[in-house]
């Protein structure tokens, strides 16, 4: 995996001018022990001429940002903090899907497992960041427990505009296995939509995030990639089998990085873009894991850090360059600033959802006041040489954006054309 350089498309430091960084700086110490205005969309329309609006599935939301999937998600009042905080989208933690009998044929996967350690890591080109040990799994409540969440969730985000993402983890097939559990897929989907609609927006599609974790070790090479392509292009029908129109729900699948090369990557991105029945969008890309990595005596876990992203925007820089279309993304993988979530946008993503970032130590924020996802929203937008506000000015003059506002959707896949005009 080390075998590639780094694929960064932005300098070290913004093209900007000066005076622009200084009122950046300003607000970036004022706001770290006073708050900002509210709504901070408007201000930030006003003051620096950005427009930061966004989509995740395809859908509008006010902002880019979004708590991904897990231990940041499991209950109503975390997610009345980060609706608090103005975050555009929440996914919630991943349920394990079950059939009408309560069955689940994924029933491995939920198992109670809270504590967690943020670590610094170091990636292998040399760069420090953080990672989260653990060696939990999906949401270990019951299957009404989660609905409830739904609900509450939408009832608390409704008037915010902040958009409710469900997660959940379906029957898959291991090599060998015949046939896939079909009822659970219906019966699954059919009571999260029941619970999104009845919390609040009663008609719009319900956003569906599709987590898979494979669990093939053990098996040949070829067998599991086999296995895993014909997964990503059987789920989606699955999925939409549930409910009595496909389109009152979008499918998203969370890509992994699975234990192969880069060029296996490339065959699952090109797997769902090829298939007949393709997601609606998909989250790029879970975590690294290292069978060698030990945590609590468990051997073998999931990790992030530099690593994690110096993959995916290597990967997705390559899959970008030889797709004309692709279908919407968010990103997920060590988005710790806004430059580093406009590196995704470069590349197609239109939203960020971020984890380990949200979880730092309080030492690591600027910010005083706030709760966690305030403080980090705090870093991500006015950092003064990594925040999005500079950076965004910064690709709006390289790329020759229209500039009122400058939007972050004009940078959205615009890698090709940056590369383009660095070398006019
Ligand atoms: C403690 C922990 C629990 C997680 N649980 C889930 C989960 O239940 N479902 C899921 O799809 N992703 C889960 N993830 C992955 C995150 O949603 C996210 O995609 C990943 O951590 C990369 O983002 P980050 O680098 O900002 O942490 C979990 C991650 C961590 C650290």
């Amino acid at each position: 995996m080390g075998d590639h350089p780094t694929p960064e498309l932005l300098p070290a430091q913004p093209q900007v001018e000066r005076a622009l960084v200084e009122e950046v700086a300003n607000d970036y110490q004022e706001f770290a022990e006073n708050g900002w205005p509210d709504p901070l969309e408007d201000y930030l329309a006003e003051r620096y001429r950005i427009d930061v609006s966004a989509e995740y599935a395809g859908a509008p939301i006010k902002n880019p940002w979004g708590k991904a999937s897990g231990q940041l998600s499991m209950t109503a009042r975390q997610v009345a903090e980060d609706v608090q905080a103005g975050l555009g989208f929440v996914v919630l933690k991943t349920v394990i899907a079950e059939d009408e009998s309560g069955g689940r044929a994924m029933q491995d996967w939920a198992v109670q497992e809270s504590r967690m350690v943020v670590e610094p890591i170091t990636g292998q080109s040399g760069t420090r960041g953080w990672t989260v040990s653990w060696k939990g799994r999906g949401w270990w409540g019951t299957f009404d427990e989660y609905l409830q969440l739904i609900r509450d969730a939408q009832q608390i985000a409704s008037s915010e505009g902040t958009l409710i993402v469900p997660s959940c983890k379906y029957h898959l097939p291991g090599i060998g296995e015949n046939g896939w559990n079909e009822a659970e897929y219906r019966h699954t989907t059919a009571l999260l939509l029941n619970a999104w609609r009845s919390g609040g927006d009663a008609v719009s599609p319900m956003p569906l995030e599709k987590d898979f974790s494979p669990t093939l070790a053990g098996s040949e090479r070829a067998a599991q990639q086999k296995q895993i392509l014909q997964w990503l292009q059987t789920v989606p029908r699955l999925i939409r089998s549930g409910v009595d129109e496909a389109a009152q729900v979008r499918v998203g699948l969370k890509l992994f990085n699975a234990l192969f090369d880069d060029q296996f990557q490339l065959d699952m991105l090109r797997a769902i873009h090829e298939s007949d029945q393709p997601p609606d969008f998909f989250i790029y890309g879970n975590r690294l894991f290292d069978p060698e990595r030990e945590f609590e005596g468990t051997r073998g876990i999931a990790y992030g850090g530099p690593d994690l992203s110096d993959r995916n925007l290597r990967v997705m820089s390559r899959f970008a360059a030889e797709q004309d279309s692709m279908l919407p993304w968010s990103a997920t993988g060590n988005i710790h600033s806004g430059k580093i979530a406009l590196e995704y946008a470069l590349r197609g993503a239109s939203s960020f959802q971020l984890h380990t970032f949200f979880q730092l130590p309080g030492s690591e924020y600027t910010a005083v006041v706030g709760n966690k996802t305030q403080k980090a929203l705090h870093e991500l937008y006015f950092h003064p040489q990594q925040g999005l506000i500079v950076w965004l000015h910064h690709l709006a003059g390289v790329l020759r954006l229209p500039t009122k506002p400058i939007r972050l959707k004009d940078t959205v896949g615009k890698a090709g054309q940056l590369v383009i005009d660095e070398n006019d």
